[in-house]
């Protein structure tokens, strides 16, 4: 599934981003080499990005 339309950028993009220590949308695109353009899909970013650090505080407790 896309996140991002613009620069074809996966779900599965994202969370190898998240994973690759991207903690903010302009990480990812960065780390996929692009920028955003309409910057629709920041929020979806930002949502993936947050639930993964909630669920890494959940593991760490
Ligand atoms: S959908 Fe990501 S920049 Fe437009």
């Amino acid at each position: 599934m896309y996140v991002c339309n613009c620069n074809g950028i996966r779900e599965r993009d994202v969370r190898a981003a998240i994973d690759a220590g991207a903690t903010r949308p302009a990480e990812v695109f960065r780390h996929k080499g692009c920028q955003a353009q309409c910057a629709k899909c920041v929020c979806e970013m930002r949502q993936m990005i947050q639930d993964n650090q909630q669920a890494l505080a959940y593991a760490a407790e």
